[in-house]
């Protein structure tokens, strides 16, 4: 079988780290907001096609799926946003901005790619977590909740298909050097090097890493495992 992948938010950072090192093995699609920048990645990589889009729009995933019109076997759900500020300044606006991208958009896109996957007896669903859904992370209850949220969604979904051949697992990555930490609009009050010293392996994990760890859920040597909560952090989800 050609299996399709898609990967949401995979214009750059862990999403296009993924989607390059399964170019070979699957015809994967890519998604982001911007239109050129897509359209660049699937010149220069072998990405079979692309969709732009705002996913934290409202029907963002029914109208993603339209315009795919194809069959989803695998399915990452990456794309999200961090938030970093104390509870009480967080706007309404960002709260729903950050639930609708990092939970109702992976939501949605499972509830799509799920009935072809039933028909057809196999698929794969992967949704990237984090440690600050593991654990909780001063400053970022939003982007915390957001996260915490989709490993409830992997667990009940997980049990919902286990006897369709369909495994559904998440990935919580701990610090990752991509654009989501180097925001310079992030007010916060510590630094990346200051970050490494709060990680037992005083180290960042790298995007490939979490690829080759999709790879393994993906392989059929990982097929009794779903609903399982894999965190990919360097020691940061055991303490200081
Ligand atoms: N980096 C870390 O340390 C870390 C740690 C734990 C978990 N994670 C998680 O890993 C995933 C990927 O993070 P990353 O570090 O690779 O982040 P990143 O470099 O900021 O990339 C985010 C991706 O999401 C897309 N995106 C952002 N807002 C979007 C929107 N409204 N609609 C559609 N697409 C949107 C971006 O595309 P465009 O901007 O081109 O639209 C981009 O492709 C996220 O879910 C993040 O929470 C990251």
């Amino acid at each position: 079988m050609n299996k399709n992948m898609l990967v949401t938010g995979s214009s750059q950072g862990i999403g296009l780290s993924i989607a390059k090192y399964f170019a070979n093995n699957f015809n994967v699609y890519i998604t982001g907001r911007y239109k050129n920048k897509l359209e660049k990645l699937c010149t220069e990589n072998n990405f079979a096609g692309f969709i732009d889009i705002d996913l934290s729009d409202d029907n963002a995933a029914e109208m993603l799926y339209k315009r795919l019109n194809k069959n989803i076997d695998i399915l990452i759900n990456n794309a999200g946003v961090y938030q970093y500020s104390p509870i009480e300044k967080m706007t309404h606006k960002e709260i729903i901005n950050s639930v609708m991208l990092n939970t109702i958009a992976p939501f949605e896109l499972m509830k799509h790619a799920v009935p072809c996957m039933k028909e057809q007896k196999w698929g794969r669903i992967i949704n990237i977590g984090s440690i600050s859904g593991v654990m909780g992370e001063a400053n970022a209850s939003l982007y915390s909740m957001t996260k915490a949220s989709l490993t409830g969604l992997t667990k009940a979904t997980a049990l919902e298909l286990a006897l369709d051949n369909i495994t559904v697992n998440i990935i919580n990555p701990g610090w990752v050097d991509t654009d989501l930490i180097n925001n310079e609009n992030l007010e916060r009050d510590f630094t990346k090097e200051e970050i490494i010293e709060t990680i037992p392996q005083r180290r960042y994990v790298l995007p490939e890493e979490i690829a080759k760890a999709c790879e393994y859920l993906i392989s059929d040597g990982a097929r009794t495992v779903t609903g399982q909560c894999i965190n990919i952090c360097a020691g940061l989800s055991l303490g200081f």
